[in-house]
């Protein structure tokens, strides 16, 4: 199964994502909604990954970033039986509508309200970060380990996406962030944000809004790796829950630091 998903997901790049890429007419980039851009290579990889993925696995459903967005009611499937493929077609659509990199496609099976397997491919660099539950994060077949070596004080590199930080908040955060050191503004892509988790390239991240298809195959490959990717309450993030904010870290110590940050900037 996990072979299977993969070769589909690497097929849907290879045969929607790439040779889309840089090759958009005007009409084929819309807007969903102020700010959200969304191309016709999004709306058709999701329906190639879905068709696929069901076919894969019977009885399954998709919760799908654009199937969502045309339909809200869809998000309930998250909270019934049958097996969800969680899918964000192409992660990074702002980027890979004007013609840049990163972006990627990810995709997480949820059982019962638990991650069991995910997936995040960077088309371009031809990389699949991959996990079962319990066998741990494989970057190209590479098992990776994050570290559990803390940095020195203030030697922490992560991305903090604060735009949909609520505004008092961003302000005092951007202020007392830099106290863990390296704080990056982050590339408009959670799935490049994830896997340079996972490869150790660095060691935090923090999100605001937790949308399904940003997140849950993202943190599931972090906590995979022996990284933690949890909400604010220290609970770990799934598909099913609500709320903001969320916390990927290398290692429990660094969470707790992260999250103290945010503490003192009013969360
Ligand atoms: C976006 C990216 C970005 C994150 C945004 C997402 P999309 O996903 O993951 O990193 O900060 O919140 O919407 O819309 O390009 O799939
Ligand atoms: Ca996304
Ligand atoms: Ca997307």
């Amino acid at each position: 199964m996990i072979e299977q998903v993969s070769a589909l997901i690497r097929e849907a790049a290879t045969e929607v994502v790439l040779p889309m890429f840089r090759r958009l007419s005007a009409t084929d980039v819309t807007e969903k909604a102020p700010g959200e851009v969304v191309t016709v290579a999004d709306q058709r990889t999701e329906e190639v990954l879905s068709a696929g993925l069901t076919a894969l696995l019977p009885g399954s459903v998709v919760v799908g970033e654009e199937g969502v967005a045309a339909d809200p009611a869809l998000l309930a499937r998250l909270r019934g039986s049958d097996p969800v493929w969680v899918v964000d077609p192409i992660d990074g659509t702002a980027n890979y509508a004007a013609g840049r990199t990163p972006f990627a496609i990810m995709v997480a099976l949820v059982r019962d309200g638990t991650t069991v397997a995910g997936w995040i491919h960077d088309p371009v660099g031809d990389s699949l970060t991959v996990a079962e539950a319990g066998s741990g994060a494989y970057v190209d077949g590479v098992r990776m380990r994050i570290s559990a070596d803390p940095p020195p004080p203030g030697g922490l590199r992560g991305p903090i996406m604060t735009r949909f930080f609520p505004p008092g908040v961003r302000e005092a955060f951007r202020e007392r962030a830099s106290v863990l050191g390296e704080v990056l503004p982050g590339v408009h892509c959670a799935g490049r944000e994830y896997a340079d988790l996972v490869a150790g390239v660095q060691h935090f991240a923090v999100f605001w809004r937790t949308l399904p298809w940003d997140h849950v195959a993202g943190s599931f490959l972090v906590r995979e790796a022996g990284g933690v990717a949890c909400r604010l309450d220290g609970s770990p993030y799934e598909a099913s829950g609500e709320g903001s904010g969320l916390v990927a870290a290398a290692s429990e110590q660094i969470w707790h630091e992260v999250r103290e940050v945010l503490r003192t900037a009013g969360v």
